[in-house]
């Protein structure tokens, strides 16, 4: 086992393109299928054999992702906080985690991304060929919001942060295996025209080097979660391999497809059409939920429809009709419709919200 490679998680950043949820949590704490993203992250290092993770937190949102974590023996890891002043950019994280890293050779994990087959092939094939890095790529419809790599014949030439005319639409990922020499090309940066340390730069300086950059293309489906479309899209691809397990009450109700409900929970006069996870101590009542709907702890739904959404903990929904679609509601929301009668919308709405009727 890879004993000698540590981790690290980057769950720090500004989270501005979630926002208004991460105006107040972390957007690695947004559950899908209602598992926090970062602990798929977690689960996907630890499962190749990287234990010893270091999770670079921001001073805002740290202390959440602390709590929820905790010490990471609920994950068979030994977790180090790394306290990130300000979001630098992902060189300048790199650069934070200098002293946890030491000379040893890490897997850097972006902790709002989710890989579906894990990357214990790549740990693999870096202690096989030994490169001074190894980047994940995969092909993607728009390479320009992306850092973009040029290939001649099976070598990486160049890579390109965000291009505005692509070479190549092979992406990377947001899973890199460095060695230390990572530091040095960090330490040359200057910071980019959006004022970060771009980790795109620095594996070109790398490469600029002399310095053997490897690449291995994704195979299973890849998603950062770092935008409204790509966390419901994320959840629709982690709820299509739930499987069934009732453990609350199903009373005068119609189940189909793979569903999950919560210890507590009870479905009442509702139709859920899987695949859908409910958490545990929530009330759906004269209400349609799914498909690809996450709904969390504690939640009501009664006389409304939800269908792609998540739902955090706590909430409320109540005349939702003709309903949730394709939405994100943040913890202990309230959301009372009318029933579909019609009429005027009254509302209370923090910075940067948005409602969309359709
Ligand atoms: P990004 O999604 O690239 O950046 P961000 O979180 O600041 O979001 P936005 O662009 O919407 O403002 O970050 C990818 C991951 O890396 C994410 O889990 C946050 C983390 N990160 C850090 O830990 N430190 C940083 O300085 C940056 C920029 C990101």
């Amino acid at each position: 086992m890879a004993s000698d490679l540590k981790g690290l998680i980057l769950s720090g950043g500004a989270g501005t393109r979630l926002r208004p949820i991460t105006h107040t949590s972390a957007k690695q704490l947004v559950p899908v299928g209602n598992k926090p993203v970062l602990f798929f992250g977690i689960e996907a290092l630890v499962d190749a054999g990287v234990t010893e993770i270091g999770i670079v937190i921001a001073p805002e949102t740290g202390e959440e992702i602390r709590e929820a974590v905790g010490s990471g023996d609920a994950f068979g890891a030994k977790v180090t906080w790394i306290e990130q002043e300000r979001p630098g950019g992902l060189a300048h994280a790199v650069l934070t985690a200098r002293e946890f890293i030491g000379s040893d050779p890490f897997v850097m994990y972006l902790g709002d991304n989710l890989l579906r087959d894990g990357i214990v092939d790549l740990v693999e094939t870096f202690r096989r060929t030994d490169p001074d890095a190894l980047v994940l790529l995969t092909e993607v419809d728009d390479p320009t919001s992306y850092g973009v790599a040029e290939l001649a014949g099976e070598r990486i030439v160049r890579l390109v942060e965000k291009p505005k005319e692509p070479v190549s639409n092979l992406a990377l990922v947001g899973v890199y295996l460095f060695t230390s020499s990572i530091f040095e090309a960090a330490d040359r940066l200057e910071p980019s025209p959006r004022g970060e340390l771009e980790i795109t730069e620095a594996i070109q300086g790398l490469i600029e080097s002399g310095l053997r950059v490897e690449h291995e293309v994704v195979g299973g489906w890849w998603k950062d979660t770092g935008m409204l479309d790509d966390m419901l899209e994320a959840n629709r691809l982690v709820l299509d391999e739930a499987e069934t397990d009732i453990a609350g009450k199903v009373e005068e109700s119609e189940v189909e497809g793979n569903v999950v409900l919560g210890e507590g929970s009870r479905l009442v006069r509702s139709k859920i059409v899987g695949p859908v996870v409910i958490g545990p101590d929530c009330l759906i009542e004269d209400s349609s939920v799914g498909p690809y709907s996450s709904i969390g702890p504690s939640v009501t739904v009664r006389d409304s429809a939800v269908s792609d959404s998540i739902i955090l903990e706590g909430c409320r929904l109540e005349g939702v009709r003709p309903g949730l679609e394709g939405s994100l509601i943040g913890r202990n929301v309230e959301v009372e419709g009318n029933n579909g009668a019609g009429g005027s919308l009254k509302v209370m709405l923090g910075d940067n919200s948005r409602v969309e009727l359709s």
